[in-house]
């Protein structure tokens, strides 16, 4: 008997570490700029999405531009970060991740991704696991990013599962507030300090017995 039928993923960081990639690609924009940016500040961009990141950055540097010129900026970022991630092969995957996404599939748990990126299904199809997903959301379809539950109400709906019985994977402040404020189960991946909302704090998704014996009443 299953407690939670629905398991709901950010991809960034959480099923690959391109959380690193988004760091370098803002850090080389800021280096190109001349404008201040460091892990501190990005730890606060995890789970937001690309124009509302670039203005924390400028807010930061006490910087103003016009919306052309943040446009330019953001496409720019963009391609760097594209460039990073068209070498991006199923050994990218994080420890774990395989093998937790094959565990769910035999006990007939659905599986959706939750992430702020319009990168995300080119990400997955890099990683090869595109196919194993039952609802991956559309990040350009959610009017309000994380901290609003929205992005993950909108994957539980779509699972056809309550809210309830679903749990969250997060590796961001951010998307853990998302999850407990849409009513689910929330699994943090990284430092139990940052990610002091989530119920359960894993340093990655290698103990899959931990988090099946979660999904098990
Ligand atoms: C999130 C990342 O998953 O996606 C953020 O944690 C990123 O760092 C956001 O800004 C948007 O990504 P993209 O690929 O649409 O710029
Ligand atoms: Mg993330």
């Amino acid at each position: 008997m299953l407690k939670y039928e629905g398991m709901i993923f950010d991809l960034d960081g959480v099923l690959t570490d391109t959380a690193r990639f988004h760091y370098m690609a803002w850090k080389r924009l800021c280096d190109e700029m001349g404008m201040r940016f460091d892990q501190t500040l990005n730890e606060r961009l995890k789970g937001i999405g690309r124009m509302d990141s670039l203005n924390i950055i400028l807010s930061e540097n006490k910087s103003d531009l016009t919306d052309e010129e943040k446009l330019i900026l953001t496409e720019r970022k963009n391609r760097y970060y594209q460039e990073m991630i068209s070498r991006i092969t199923p050994d990218d995957l994080m420890p774990g991740a395989f093998e937790l996404i094959q565990k769910l599939k035999e006990l007939g748990v659905k599986k959706a991704v939750a992430s702020a990126s319009r990168n995300a299904a080119t990400v997955l199809k890099r990683l090869g696991i595109i196919d194993r997903f039952d609802y991956i959301v559309d990040a350009s379809a959610i009017k309000n990013g994380k901290p609003d539950p929205e992005i993950f109400l909108n994957a539980s709906q779509n699972l056809w599962i309550p809210p309830e019985r679903c749990i969250g994977v997060e590796d961001s402040e951010a998307g853990i507030e998302a999850i407990k404020r849409a009513g689910m189960y929330a699994i943090g991946i990284g430092a139990p300090a940052v990610l002091c909302k989530a119920d359960l704090v894993l340093k990655d998704l290698t103990d899959t017995d931990r988090i099946i014996s979660l999904l098990l009443r």
